[in-house]
């Protein structure tokens, strides 16, 4: 009788036996890519151009933080310099820091504040005209800042003058003098609205 345990297959037993087919192929492509496969630079450089431009607004706003938004307000509390430096007619050179004019008339020196009394633009000094003209609405004031065309309803105001110790003038413009006929104040001729000169 045979022996029925005995069912190995005959051959050489030295020779290993062969390895499956399905072990033997090559991986098949499935259509994704392959881990030896080039990468894709221009897709790469687009999403870190993404990332990169989102971290950068990130950090300008963060930034953004340190700088308020702040309006900066001219002072209202300065030194001019001496009477005596001021000639006859009107000085412009604080204008731009300060928001004023100063204007030596026969007799005194006074301080006009640079806002029409219309709306409150910034009128502009004429020079060869001799008078004030306001860009906003067609205003005019004479050298003296008093209103004579246009809408303006009363002079400019002027600010509040005063001597220091050493002889200069301190101008303070959060005290303002006012002429305002209709409302019956002239302030104009007040202590501290001008320097006798
Ligand atoms: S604001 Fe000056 S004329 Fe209107």
């Amino acid at each position: 009788m045979p022996d029925l345990g005995d069912s190995k297959p005959a051959g050489n037993p030295a020779v290993p036996a062969a390895p499956p087919a399905a072990a033997k192929a090559a991986p098949k492509k499935t259509g994704g890519s392959s881990p030896d496969a080039p990468p894709d630079k221009m897709r790469r450089r687009i999403i870190w151009s993404c990332i990169y431009g989102y971290l950068g607004v990130n950090f300008l706003m963060f930034l953004r933080f340190f700088f308020p938004r702040i309006l900066f307000e001219p002072k209202t509390l300065f030194s001019i310099g001496y009477p005596a430096d001021f000639a006859l007619g009107v000085e412009t050179k604080f204008q731009r820091d300060f928001r004023i004019w100063v204007v030596r008339a026969p007799g005194r020196v006074f301080v006009i504040f640079a806002r029409c009394t219309h709306l409150g633009c910034t009128p502009d000094w004429k020079a060869a005209e001799d008078k004030f003209k306001c860009p906003c609405h067609g205003s005019g004031y004479d050298s003296e800042g008093v209103n004579f065309e246009g809408p303006a309803p009363r002079p400019m105001d002027r600010a509040h003058v005063e001597l220091d110790a050493t002889g200069q003038i301190i101008v303070d413009t959060n005290r303002l003098y006012v002429r305002d006929v209709k409302a019956g104040r002239d302030e104009f001729d007040s202590p501290g609205a001008f320097l006798p000169a």
